[in-house]
C-alpha cells in the first residue's frame, strides 16, 4: 500500500517519525515534505498531496499541522478528497468506518506521537461500513 504524506513545520518531527515506522512495516510512502523546521504554508504541500491520492498514485494520505484544521481545509477543497480530523483512537476509527477518509489529518501540538501512532494503526485497520454511510458520502460534492 502507498500512503502519502505531509506536514508543515509544526508537524515535521511526527511526520518524518512516522514514515520511518511505517516503512519498516512495509508500507511504501511518498513524502510531500516539508522536510524542516522552518516556517512555511501548509497549502504547499496539502495541494500536491490531494493532486496525488486523487490520481491514485497514492492509495491514501496522511497529513499533520499544528492543529490538523489548515491541512483538513486545505485537503476538503479538493473533490476527491475526505480528509478527516483525528485526536484521539476511537475518532481515527470513526473517521473511516463512517466517513471513508482517505486522508488522515492529525493535529501534532496536541497529541503524543504515540496517540499519532495509534491514530493510524485504527485507521489503516479499519474497513469502511459502507451501507448509510455510504449514501451520506455520495451527498457530499457539490450539486
Ligand atoms: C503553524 O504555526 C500553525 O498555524 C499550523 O501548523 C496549523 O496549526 C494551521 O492550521
Amino acid at each position: 500500500m502507498k500512503i502519502a504524506i505531509c506536514s508543515d513545520h509544526a508537524g515535521v518531527e511526527y511526520k518524518q517519525k512516522l514514515i520511518n515506522w511505517l516503512e519498516k512495516k512495509g508500507y511504501e510512502m511518498i513524502n510531500f515534505g516539508t522536510d524542516s523546521t522552518e516556517s512555511m504554508d501548509y497549502p504547499d504541500v496539502a495541494h500536491p498531496l490531494a493532486e496525488a491520492v486523487e490520481k491514485g498514485e497514492a492509495d491514501c494520505g496522511i497529513a499533520l499541522c499544528g492543529t490538523g484544521d489548515g491541512m483538513a481545509i486545505t485537503l476538503n477543497k479538493h473533490q476527491g478528497i475526505r480528509a478527516g480530523l483525528a485526536w484521539g483512537t476511537e475518532i481515527g476509527r470513526l473517521v473511516k468506518a463512517h466517513n471513508n477518509a482517505n486522508v488522515l489529518v492529525m493535529p501534532a501540538r496536541f497529541i503524543s506521537y504515540r496517540m499519532a501512532q495509534q491514530i493510524v494503526m485504527k485507521w489503516l485497520e479499519t474497513d469502511f461500513e459502507g451501507g448509510r454511510h455510504q449514501r451520506r458520502i455520495d451527498k457530499i460534492p457539490i450539486r
